[in-house]
């Protein structure tokens, strides 16, 4: 199987997927493995993969924070572009907040230090205790509820229970069953609130023919399928990469309106390494290039281009 090596890290590394983006690096992996169809006609693998995403993600736990937030263009334009996503669909308060797939609690720290009530759910129980220490720390445990859920079935909460509802950093894409997680994202938010939802985008596409994998890149294209690799195999999982079409559709067909898709980025993506590095060490460029992603980023014709799409719904039922 052909494996995508510094070139596609350059990537993870400008998308902010990957911060360390060491050793590990994306193949494709969809014809391997037999797929089955859920409801929604997307793609997942049946093998009890899952738990290697679970074990990679307990694994990387203790070093999680410290890998990202050393990573110029995840601190300077990841984030900020994400939380201008954010805050634009934040519900007054008092408010609850679904922080689902939300590791070590990088967004319900700053959510719950807003006042808001936060309710944080991971399938790895390693980013829940590091999340556990962190708002602890932070003297906010009043107001955080921290529970290991599986995204695709969080029995332990109730229907029509948040104000907003969260999946930042991938949780859709990791947990082999999108749909499922779609419909439980949508189950739990209250009639009229917010869901958002980032996505890894089938755009990756990009690295496969930059290394001249032209059949990887036409299976990714056509099935979505590829998967992080780690040096352990026991850490190899798969992903599904999205298109807007796609997420949007299954958005609409589980009762969220999509009201803003955005690609993050689109436009540090599409610059040459060394642009990339003169503008992240230079502020005021920093400023100026995020303030075009954050009005632009949003653009039908750009929202696809991007490492990542971050769907933004609202639940009609
Ligand atoms: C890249 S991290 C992002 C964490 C956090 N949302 C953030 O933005 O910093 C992806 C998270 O998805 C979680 N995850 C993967 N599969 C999951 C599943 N089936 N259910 C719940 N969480 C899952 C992982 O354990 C990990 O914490």
């Amino acid at each position: 199987m052909a494996k995508l090596g510094s070139r596609l890290n350059g990537i993870q590394e400008a998308e902010g997927s990957s911060p360390s983006g060491s050793t590990r690096t994306i193949e494709k992996g969809a014809g391997e493995t037999p797929f089955v169809h859920d409801e929604g006609g997307l793609p997942y693998q049946e093998e009890m993969m899952q738990t290697r995403s679970e074990a990679y993600h307990d694994h990387e736990a203790p070093a999680y924070d410290a890998k990202y937030d050393a990573s110029p263009f995840f601190k300077q334009v990841y984030e900020v572009v994400t939380w201008d996503n954010i805050r634009r669909f934040l519900p007054p308060l008092p408010a609850r907040i679904l922080d689902a797939g939300g590791g070590t609690g990088r967004w319900t720290v700053k959510l719950a230090a807003q006042g808001y009530d936060l309710t944080l759910t991971d399938i790895s129980q390693g980013m829940l205790d590091v999340a556990r220490t962190k708002v602890e720390a932070q003297g906010l445990a009043g107001r955080v509820t921290i529970l290991r859920q599986d995204i695709r079935r969080m029995n332990d909460l109730a229907a029509e229970s948040f104000d907003l509802v969260l999946a930042e950093g991938d949780p859709v894409s990791y947990c082999e069953d999108p749909g499922a997680a779609i419909r439980e994202l949508a189950r739990v938010a209250r009639s009229g609130a917010h869901v958002i939802v980032s996505v890894d985008s089938r755009s990756m596409a990009v690295a496969f023919i930059s290394q001249l994998d032209l059949d990887g890149a036409e299976e990714l294209l056509r099935t979505g399928q590829m998967r992080w690799r780690d040096e352990n195999e026991a850490f190899t999982y798969p992903i599904h990469a999205f298109t807007v079409p796609e997420l949007s559709n299954l958005f609409e067909s589980n009762g969220l309106r999509v009201v803003r898709v955005l690609g993050k980025s689109v436009f540090f993506g599409c610059l040459p390494p060394e642009v990339r590095n003169t503008i992240l060490n230079d502020q005021e460029l920093t400023r100026r290039v995020v303030e075009l992603e954050c009005r632009y980023a949003d653009d039908p014709g750009w929202a696809g281009s991007g490492g990542h799409l971050e769907v933004t719904g609202v639940k009609t039922w």
